[in-house]
């Protein structure tokens, strides 16, 4: 009876560490583009580099613009003032973001050369991705882009998620520079 019992206890922890390396096998084999594709969608992106529309139940992410970031023709003034606690505002499209930091507008991560990250290397988007400066050395990355959390991605994944950007359509649109704050009201 006991004989049995282990026996049997035996056999499902080989049949669990079996499916284990199914799952791994799985995973193994999902490409580079694959995986990136995988974590774009898993960890947010089109949450604010897609502009968003209003769909059948309320707004959602336009995704015939997937990734294109900010429409270049949404005129956005000067940030709205806001009382305290109140401190952050965002535009419908999900895409232009007023806060302590000025404005920034949610960039075009698709291929396009001249608009998009068609003509970035990997090495630039991990840089950026790792130190938050722009393109890699520039300019520090404003909020609301959570590069110090997708920056701890693993270099695998990251490469993953780059080779995925470069395989999303491109789409011409030119992401406005981000404005300054403006200047305190003079007394
Ligand atoms: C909460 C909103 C938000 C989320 C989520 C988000 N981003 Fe961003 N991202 C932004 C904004 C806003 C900017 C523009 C910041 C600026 O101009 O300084 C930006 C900029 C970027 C840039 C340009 C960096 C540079 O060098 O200027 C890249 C690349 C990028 N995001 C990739 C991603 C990826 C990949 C994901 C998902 C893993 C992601 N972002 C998720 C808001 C977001």
């Amino acid at each position: 009876m006991r004989r049995a019992a282990v026996v049997m206890i035996v056999g499902f922890v080989a049949l669990v560490g079996w499916a284990c390396r199914q799952g791994a096998v799985q995973a193994a084999k999902a490409s580079p583009v694959e995986r990136g594709k995988y974590l774009v969608t898993a960890m947010g992106c089109n949450d604010c580099h897609t502009p968003w529309k209003l769909g059948m139940k309320g707004p959602e992410p336009d995704m015939t613009r997937m990734l294109s970031g900010h429409p270049e023709g949404v005129q956005v003034g000067a940030a709205p003032s806001l009382a305290p606690p109140w401190g952050m505002a965002g535009s419908l499209t999900n895409t232009a973001w007023a806060g302590p930091w000025g404005v920034s507008f949610s960039a075009n991560l698709t291929s396009d050369p001249e608009t998009g990250i068609g003509a970035w290397d990997e090495a630039m988007f991990i840089a950026a991705m790792r130190s938050g400066q722009h393109l890699g050395g520039g300019r520090p990355i404003l909020p609301p882009m959570p590069w110090p959390f997708t920056g701890k991605l693993t270099d695998e994944d990251l490469k993953a998620v780059f080779a995925y950007l470069k395989s999303v359509p491109p789409i011409r649109n030119k992401v406005p520079e981000p404005l300054q704050p403006s200047a305190p009201p003079s007394h």
